[in-house]
């Protein structure tokens, strides 16, 4: 099973993904958690990429692609959750042959709906734990009383650079821009599935394990 979760910033993909890496076994293959990998290990790569992302702005295909292929050739039987990725129609086609290259292909294309002034809330108030990566949210989701990560028990907590109003503002536009011709692209091959993303957590979870039973 290999199911991609398209939609613009804020919507949930990453909460989904690690759901779904928790309760399925399934592999979460997220670009932008890559990207911030390679930022922190101080590699070219990473550094080339630091002010690109913190401005909002899409990271070459060249870039995306071949992080997503190295992976894909790292684990070539696992079963892929695509979060933040593909975000062009570049890297859209470039996944197709990737997954065919190795005889398998997509089950479905979920399509989060938020709507924008939500997105904005949403991002301005994230955080995740430092230790272990769990997101939490100042209004939906916060940071116990007691100051402990509820997975790993850690206390230090951290806000991502592009979090603010203006990098939102231009990661919307490069959504809008780039990556929302894409709903059209997975809608004409037969893959798209929609569903609102407006809901509490676990309905929108309860959403997703409808289509991939
Ligand atoms: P990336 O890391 O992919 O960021 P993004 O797409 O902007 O997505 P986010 O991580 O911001 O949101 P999300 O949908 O995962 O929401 P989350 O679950 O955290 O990309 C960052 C940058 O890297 C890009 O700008 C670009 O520069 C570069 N990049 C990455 N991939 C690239 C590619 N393929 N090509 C080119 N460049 C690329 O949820 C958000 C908040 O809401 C959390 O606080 C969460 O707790 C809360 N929340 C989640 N669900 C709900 C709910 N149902 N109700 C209430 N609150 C909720």
């Amino acid at each position: 099973m290999n199911i991609i979760l398209l939609g613009p910033p804020g919507a949930g993909k990453g909460t989904q993904a690690r759901k779904l890496v928790d309760e399925r076994g399934m592999i979460q293959l997220s670009t932008g958690d890559m990207l911030r990998d390679a930022r922190s290990s101080g590699t070219e790569m990473g550094q080339k990429v630091a002010a690109i992302m913190d401005a909002g702005q899409l990271v070459t295909d060249e870039i995306v692609i071949g992080l997503i292929r190295e992976k894909l050739e790292q684990n070539p039987t696992g079963s892929f959750i695509f979060d933040g990725f593909p975000r062009t129609l570049a890297q859209a086609d470039a996944l197709g042959e990737l997954l065919a290259a190795m005889g398998t292909k997509l089950d479905a294309v979920i399509e989060m709906k938020v709507d924008d002034e939500a997105l904005v809330h949403r991002i301005t108030a994230r955080s995740t734990c430092a230790t272990c990566g769990e997101g939490y949210n100042d209004i939906s989701k916060p940071i116990p009383a007691d100051g402990h990560c509820v997975k790993c028990g850690g206390t230090e907590f951290k806000r991502r650079p592009d979090d603010n109003e203006e990098s939102l503002r231009t990661r919307l536009m490069e959504y809008y821009k780039k990556t929302s011709p894409l709903i059209g692209y997975y809608w004409a091959k037969g893959d798209l599935k929609q569903i609102d993303g407006l809901g509490e957590i676990d309905e929108v979870s309860a959403a997703i394990a409808e289509i991939i039973g």
